[in-house]
């Protein structure tokens, strides 16, 4: 059995770890997460631990990146489940911070990171980006890591996070790390075990279509035309709600024009909602 992970809960107990093997030259990885992990987490410590010496994960349900009416409330936590999982991964140290230690009293700063964040999730979820980048960059600079890694399953996500510690010359190296998929594809989410079994498999069919999106567009059909057939295999799929799907610039998520997509790196993202599951999920052209 893997000894017990060690958990801090204040920043001074997270410094004080980290400055102990920074001391001692050590390199630190960070995977922030919201707990109920699973193996695509899993994997993002794997990455970690390729590039680090030591590596943290920290465990906050940040309530800001939340509207009101979400699953703030509904979301999954499991924080001993987790923090066995992380052990039995590799982890050296969970971060699984009081809310004080992320909001004190009187917590008066937001940060927006614009262009990046306005389209797709930014035009469903108005507020998501910027609960995400203001607790993002509180646990970067709380722990400092050489580098954090985060998944491309929240493709938009990791853009903004890369465009923030650009912007504010946050020393961390940010890292995306490939989507882990089920066997049929369904991307892994924690949201995933909101899906009711007939739901759970319709809600493959999300992959299946981006995928076919990603190749009629690489083999050269107009942006317009490829978008407005993915919509309708979506909902003849079964989903009860499509929120987009659209093909983008890889970087900074603009929009294509209608014709064929070129030479530009570009990538196809999707939100679908299935009875009171939202799910998202991307791939590259
Ligand atoms: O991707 C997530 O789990 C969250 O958005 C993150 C990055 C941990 C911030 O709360």
């Amino acid at each position: 059995m893997d000894a017990a992970l060690p958990i801090v809960r204040t920043v001074p107990d997270l410094r004080r770890r980290l400055d102990a093997w920074r001391a001692e030259g050590q390199r630190i990885g960070l995977v922030p997460t919201m707990g109920a992990l699973h193996e695509g987490h899993l994997s993002l410590i794997a990455q970690a631990r390729a590039r680090a010496d030591r590596v943290i994960a920290s465990l906050f349900v940040n309530p800001t990146q939340f509207a009101p009416g979400e699953d703030f409330e509904a979301y999954p936590r499991s924080e001993a489940q987790d923090a066995a999982l992380l052990a039995g991964a590799g982890c050296d140290l969970l971060f699984a911070p009081t809310p004080d230690q992320i909001y004190p009293p009187g917590f008066s700063t937001t940060i927006t990171v614009s262009g990046v964040s306005a389209p797709l999730e930014g035009e469903n979820r108005p507020s998501h980006f910027s609960g995400v980048a203001t607790v993002v960059a509180k646990l970067l600079i709380q722990a400092r890591p050489d580098v954090a890694v985060f998944g491309e399953k929240d493709y938009q996500q990791l853009q903004v996070i890369k465009r923030l510690a650009r912007d504010l010359d946050l020393p961390t190296r940010i890292i995306g790390a490939p989507t882990v998929r089920a066997p049929d594809g369904l991307a892994l989410s924690s949201r995933n075990a909101y899906l009711t079994p007939p739901e759970r498999e319709i809600a493959a069919n999300l992959n299946r279509v981006l995928l076919n999106l990603a190749r009629v567009l690489a083999q050269g059909e107009p942006v317009a035309a490829a978008e407005a057939e993915a919509a309708e295999a979506l909902m003849s799929a079964g989903f009860d709600v499509l929120e987009y799907v659209q093909a983008r610039h890889a970087e900074d998520l603009s929009r294509l024009g209608p014709g064929p997509i070129g030479a530009a790196p570009a990538r196809v993202l999707a939100a679908v909602r299935l009875g009171k599951t939202r799910l998202i999920d991307n791939r590259a052209v």
